[in-house]
């Protein structure tokens, strides 16, 4: 074994994948409701996505981004229609924490600043400044270790408005998750982002939106933060994007603006990845998923509002984390284990749901059947 050793691995290889079913190498098949950790958005080998990259592959796998690139461009004018931001520009990069970092980099490159606001359970990656923007010390490595970022409570406008009454003009920006992913699932408040776009104008700061893992349709709305009614300067994507396919992106709001060499990569917007991510919007259009994911999304919380075991349900759409009472500490372990499905999970209690948008009601059915079942099975074991 030469692979260096960072994840602690469940002893199963996937080699077959469709839809929301997952297969092992020795054909035994799984639900997956954890969609690869939410980067499955429409579907596990969507033939249409499979088609549009196969029809890239043979015409032109690459070049650099010292030429025009019309996919590229038809994947701004795709993304500006989706997501409804109709003027903003998108700068194409390879991951999300790639998209954290050149969206970071730009806020102080744009203000002169060099202050980030970030909140407490954040996670934005694992690039230099993007990790230190993750407020998790046991993965931030000494070198990026930096005085420059200020980490406060989530979802407490008195604390952000203090912090920028005393150091407003020092901050370039603000960034934060719609929804906290990897914290457990737990959703900025509307007031918050709405304080959030306030102190940003009144300080001329950045209010960045990490949509890596909450965007991109996952909560029926494109981008999760728009449900405060108001604009980010800049959203960050990734995940659902390529639905497998390696992409991240920035969007940028017009009033910032681009000069040569300000960003740049040699991978990023490579034209393999721009027609996943294009397949991916054609599909999310066509099959109407973003009002899916928010309908399937309502009975799912639902119906696990009222499962017995169950003691909090938190998200939104098909970002959904539940936690369990006591006793219930291997449910992860049993649903994958007997009953073959695939969850997500937060420190120390949390299962995190983040299936495909395109997942089928008899899928999210056989979801709960097996949950009962895995707490049933649990609860017989204690008693
Ligand atoms: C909110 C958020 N931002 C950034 C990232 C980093 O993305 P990547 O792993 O593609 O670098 C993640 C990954 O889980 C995430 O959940």
């Amino acid at each position: 074994m030469s692979l260096f050793n960072v994840y602690p691995l469940n002893p199963i290889a996937i080699t077959k994948a469709a839809g929301s079913r997952v297969w092992d190498d020795k054909g035994q098949e799984y639900l997956d409701m954890y969609g690869g950790h939410a980067v499955i958005s429409i579907g596990h080998t969507h033939p249409h996505w499979v088609k549009r990259i196969e029809d890239q592959l043979h015409a032109m796998a690459f070049y650099s981004n010292s030429v025009i690139m019309p996919i590229q461009e038809q994947l701004a004018t795709a993304i500006n229609d989706v997501s409804g931001k109709k003027d903003f520009q998108l700068f194409l990069c390879n991951s999300g924490a790639e998209a954290n970092e050149n969206a970071l980099k730009l806020a102080s490159f744009h203000t002169g600043r060099k202050k980030i606001i970030a909140f407490k359970k954040s996670f934005h990656g694992r690039t230099s400044l993007a990790v230190a923007a993750t407020d998790n010390p046991s993965i931030v490595a000494p070198v990026n270790e930096t005085g420059n970022i200020i980490f406060l409570p989530f979802n407490d406008i008195a604390a952000l408005q203090n912090c920028f009454a005393a150091q407003g003009k020092e901050i370039a920006a603000v960034i934060i998750e719609g929804i906290q992913g990897v914290a457990g699932i737990y959703e900025a408040s509307i007031s918050f982002l709405q304080a959030i776009r306030k102190c940003c104008d009144e300080a001329g700061a950045v209010y960045i939106a990490d949509s890596v893992q909450c965007g991109y349709g996952r909560t029926g709305q494109f981008f999760s933060h728009d449900i405060a009614g108001v604009n980010a300067d800049i959203y960050s994507m990734a995940k659902g994007m390529g639905n497998g396919f390696p992409i991240g992106a920035i969007l940028i709001a017009p009033h910032i603006q681009a000069k040569f060499g300000l960003l740049g990569t040699t991978f990023g917007g490579n034209p393999l990845a721009c027609a996943a991510a294009l397949a991916v919007i054609e599909v999310i259009q066509k099959e109407n998923l973003m009002a899916l994911a928010a309908e399937k999304g309502t009975y799912l919380i639902g119906a696990l509002k009222n499962t017995v075991g169950v003691t909090a349900v938190r998200g939104r759409g098909l970002m959904i984390g539940f936690e369990m009472e006591a006793g219930l500490e291997d449910l992860r372990k049993v649903l994958m284990n007997d009953c073959k499905v695939f969850t997500g999970e937060a420190k120390p209690n949390v299962i995190r749901l983040l299936p495909s948008l395109a997942i089928t009601m008899e899928g999210i059915q056989l979801f709960l059947k097996s949950l009962n079942a895995a707490i049933q099975q649990l609860k017989q074991t204690h008693s």
